[in-house]
């Protein structure tokens, strides 16, 4: 019998796949909404740093996911080391656009007119959000803020979220980075939760899947959350493994034992 059959899971748990809908609202995530909405209101930036697996790419997709499709435009991308030349053909695709273009100039001049098309022609409001922002270069970091300039810079067309590991905050403490840091209005920092939390995440989870009730005991979610510094995604590969290790062994209850056995499964 299969683990989901087991503890009769409707579906697999701890997913990464979640609807708008079954992101849990923790206090941290609307925090990040918050500073988000605050952000595209006057059309500045906003860093969103933490840990790998702390809620960063979750919390980006809830707030866009609040925002009106009909009012605003978002572009999400996944940043990379690449140039800036990469960096500005990922936007214009994202915008729908494609040029064979190679100079920086003629990028630029091709997003900014397709950004002031949106904001004065079709009277939307804009939001570019670059993920994993920490491992876009200096060179990058140096050149972004020209994207942001209309009009002499008097026009916040462009709100720009960053959001990345802790490296992002180094790399726009650089003097070159300054003009492109120098717009930035909010800033969050998301933490491994603590045990409270955690207990109700994995509760949470547990219901995505179909199972009200908690599967786990008092130890194993210490262990769970101990294991994972407080961190969504391992707590995720924890829990998980835990529940497969219980199966086995045809226990309804999750043990700490069954947490140490899925921990020596992943990194
Ligand atoms: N608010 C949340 N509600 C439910 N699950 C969440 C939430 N935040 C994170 N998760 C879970 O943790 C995993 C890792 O989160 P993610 O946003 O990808 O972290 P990061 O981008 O910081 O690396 C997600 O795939 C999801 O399963
Ligand atoms: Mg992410």
């Amino acid at each position: 019998m299969s683990y989901r059959a087991f503890f009769a899971l409707t579906r697999e748990p701890f997913s990464s796949d979640l609807a708008l809908h079954e992101i849990l609202q923790t206090p941290e995530l609307i925090a990040v909404k918050e500073r988000f909405d605050y952000t595209l209101r006057i059309g500045a930036m906003a860093l969103i740093t933490g840990d790998i697996g702390s809620g960063k790419s979750t919390a980006l997709r809830y707030a866009i996911g609040q925002l009106h499709p009909s009012e605003y435009a978002t572009f999400y991308l996944t940043a990379s080391s690449g140039s800036i030349l990469e960096l500005y053909r990922q936007i214009l695709s994202e915008l729908g656009l494609h040029s064979a273009g190679t100079s920086r100039a003629t990028l630029t001049k091709l997003i900014k007119r397709e950004i002031q098309e949106l904001v004065l022609g079709k009277k939307m409001k804009v939001a570019l959000v670059i993920d994993e922002a920490s491992l876009l270069r200096l060179d990058v970091f140096q050149e972004l803020h020209t994207l942001t300039q209309f009009e002499g810079d008097s026009k916040p067309y462009l709100p720009i979220l960053l959001a990345g590991q802790s490296l992002l905050i180094d790399k726009l403490s650089y003097r070159s980075s300054q003009p492109l840091a120098s717009r930035i209005v909010a800033r969050s920092h998301l933490e491994g939760v603590n045990h409270q939390d955690m207990e109700q995440y994995l509760r949470h989870h547990l219901s995505i899947a179909g199972v009200k009730k908690n599967l786990f005991d008092q130890a194993a979610i210490t262990a769970i959350h101990q294991g994972s510094g407080g961190l969504f995604r391992r707590a995720n590969h924890l829990a998980r493994g835990a529940l497969i290790a219980a199966a086995k062994e045809q226990s309804m209850t999750v043990t700490a034992e069954h947490v140490r056995l899925a921990s020596t499964e992943i990194f």
